[in-house]
């Protein structure tokens, strides 16, 4: 390990975990800088949303919004800060790629998988779309939460074996 090694912090997990609770707690602990890929789509795109948005319309967008967040993130790990990163990686492959890039650039990652049981976190969000706190980008509706549902990749128990497994607390 070199003394110019950093961390980035990459969060996943299902809709409605607690995940961007999690990262704005975590990026406040290891005094990081937080990205979050819902906040950039909103900015950047919410403007844009077509009638009818679908799986096809939104990852090529998030797409280009991880590429951008990689891009400064890399440049705040070489300051020798660390990042929280929140990106979406809703599949194993998307997981992979990013921990390439970081320990392509010299760095360590941590992954933090977030996870709530299913009643929960349809309650989470639904109760975020009307009450909008701090974690809130846009109404996720009960398509939209279905449609991610579907997308998301659990990891399995030799994946989360490597990762930093972060248990939140059940109400
Ligand atoms: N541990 C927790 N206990 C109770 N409520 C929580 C907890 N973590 C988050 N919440 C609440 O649940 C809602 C969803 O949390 P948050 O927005 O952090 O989830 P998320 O995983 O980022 O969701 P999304 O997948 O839509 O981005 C928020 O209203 C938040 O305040
Ligand atoms: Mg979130």
């Amino acid at each position: 390990m070199n003394n110019d090694q950093r961390t980035a912090h990459l969060i996943y997990g299902p809709t409605g975990a607690g995940k961007t609770t999690f990262a704005r707690k975590l990026a406040t602990e290891v005094n990081g800088v937080r990205f979050g890929v819902d906040e950039w789509m909103h900015a950047l795109f919410g403007d844009d949303v077509p009638e009818r948005m679908d799986m096809s319309w939104v990852m090529p967008r998030v797409a280009r919004c991880q590429t951008q967040i990689w891009s400064v993130a890399q440049q705040i790990l070489g300051t020798g800060t660390d990042v929280v990163l929140e990106l979406g990686l809703l599949r194993k492959v998307d997981r992979d790629s990013i921990k390439a890039k970081v320990e392509q650039a010299g760095h360590g990652v941590l992954f933090h998988f977030v996870d709530a049981q299913l009643p929960i976190r349809r309650q989470r969000v639904l109760r975020r779309n009307s009450e909008r706190g701090e974690t809130y980008s846009f109404d996720v509706t009960p398509g939209m939460f279905e449609a991610m549902e579907s997308y998301f990749e659990r990891p399995t128990e030799s994946e989360l074996s490597g990762s930093h497994l972060v248990r939140v607390p059940q109400e």
